[in-house]
């Protein structure tokens, strides 16, 4: 298993290209199943969710040509399969993605149920009412998600618009609904939808693709639901990925370094980006990206995680390394995932005074961190424990990285570019 030798502290500087987003990427990839039509993607990040994903759509027979971070193209016009097998959705939660589009396209799915994970139980239980809701009939046996449409007449069953209204934001909740109804019979009405960015940029895709789709990026998204997608002409650009961007911010204000990230837009991380400011962080925004840099010394600064425009749980973890650095004691609140603080644990082996009282973790700070080996429990948790490593005097191996591995594109050829010692070493 792959780890991180990291050798601090250090003090990073210089520009970075900032990757597309994971998270957004992996709905478009997704995307791809509702035509018979290629779909181009450009800037799909090289990390291993996306290779999981195009595993998964390979397994049923989409085609993919080209490799990330070029254009990527898929092809699903002879599908064999509509089933997505637990060795594959096991490894990733978000492979649940694929049950609209195959529903909506082809009546029916067979998808693994996710499991538990490190960050709590996260159950699908809203995907699966809003697919009820539009009139799937859904069994869950021996592990797996067994969906299908009834058939009126000749061909397919076909989803029936309808109003899905989340009881709680679930971003991909919200992407799978948009999906399925691009192909439903009527208009669907998504009420109390997720407002992240990554929501906006699949509806931009399913538009350029030829569906119906209004609202993304607000609370109510309509999707008027056509027979099948004419399919798009032009390549999409995958959005810029405002985690990973927020995650090198954190590493030029943690090492009181000098950044900038290409690519990065302030809109997409207004909370992360004012509890910057308000720690004493310099953010300044043009049209090429974002520059952070810090001279003064860090205030504590409370974050309580919440849905977009919120501070996202995707930075809680950042942010709590970072506090570590603050003259004083700041509060982090994680309000969506049970067991987000799995982190706090190990940055309180490298010397960090952090005190966890149910989902709030109380941050004391400035504390002297010394290197030590540490294990990493969950792809932000990772970055956490790198992020503290850059100020931690000495050598610190952060061990499991391959959760790391699954959202952050060669972090430590990223991170040395900019004047870190950070190596990737057997352990
Ligand atoms: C997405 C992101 C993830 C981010 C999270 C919250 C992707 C691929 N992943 O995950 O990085 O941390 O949003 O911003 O985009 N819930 C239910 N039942 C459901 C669905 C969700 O109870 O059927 C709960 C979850 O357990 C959680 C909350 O709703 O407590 C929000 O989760 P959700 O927004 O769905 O997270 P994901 O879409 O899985």
């Amino acid at each position: 298993m792959d780890a991180f030798l990291v050798s601090g502290p250090c003090r990073i500087s210089g520009e970075l290209a900032v990757s597309g987003a994971k998270n957004a990427a992996l709905p478009d990839v997704a995307a791809a199943l509702l035509s018979e039509r290629p779909v181009s993607l450009d800037r799909l990040p090289a990390v291993a969710d996306i290779r999981t994903m195009k595993k998964l759509l390979s397994g049923m027979g989409v085609t993919v040509s080209g490799e990330a971070p070029g254009t990527v193209t898929l092809d699903a016009s002879r599908i064999v399969s509509t089933e997505a097998p637990y060795d594959l959705v096991r490894t990733m939660r978000a492979s649940i993605l694929v049950l609209g589009p195959l529903l909506a396209r082809f009546g029916e799915a067979r998808v693994s149920l996710p499991g538990g994970c490190a960050i709590g139980v996260r159950p699908v239980d809203l995907h699966i009412m809003a697919f009820e809701a539009m009139g799937a009939r859904i069994a869950v046996e021996k592990g797996y998600i067994h969906a299908h449409v009834s058939r009126v007449g000749p061909g397919r069953g076909r989803l029936t618009g309808a109003t899905v209204r989340f009881p709680q934001v679930t971003v991909t909740g919200t992407e799978n609904v948009m999906l399925a109804a691009t192909l439903a019979r009527g208009v669907t009405t998504i009420e109390n939808a997720a407002r992240e960015p990554e929501v906006v940029d699949l509806a931009a895709l399913l538009v350029s693709m030829g569906a119906r789709v209004s609202g993304a990026g607000t609370a109510t998204i309509v999707v008027e639901g056509i027979e099948a997608l004419p399919g798009s002409p032009v390549p999409h650009a995958v959005l810029a990925d405002r985690i990973e961007a927020g995650t090198y911010a954190t590493a030029a204000a943690i090492t009181g370094g000098d950044v900038t990230l290409r690519g990065a837009r302030e809109e997409d991380l207004p909370a992360f980006v004012a509890a910057l400011r308000a720690a004493g962080v310099d953010v300044s925004a043009d049209e090429s990206g974002l520059r952070v840099s810090r001279s003064g010394p860090l205030r504590p600064v409370d974050v309580e995680t919440a849905p977009h425009p919120g501070y996202p749980t995707d930075l809680q973890a950042q942010w709590m390394a970072l506090m570590t650095q603050a003259e004083g004691t700041s509060r982090v609140v994680e309000t969506i995932f049970e067991n987000r603080f799995l982190h706090a644990a190990e940055l309180v082996r490298l010397g960090a005074n952090v005190r966890v009282e149910g989902h709030t973790a109380f941050v004391t700070g400035p504390t002297r961190l010394e290197g030590a080996t540490v294990t990493a429990s969950d792809l932000r948790a990772s970055a956490a424990l790198v992020l503290a490593a850059l100020v931690a005097e000495g050598e610190t191996l952060v061990r499991r990285i391959y959760h790391l591995d699954r959202g952050y594109a060669a972090m430590e050829e990223k991170l040395s570019s900019l004047g870190a010692r950070v190596a990737r070493v057997p352990g």
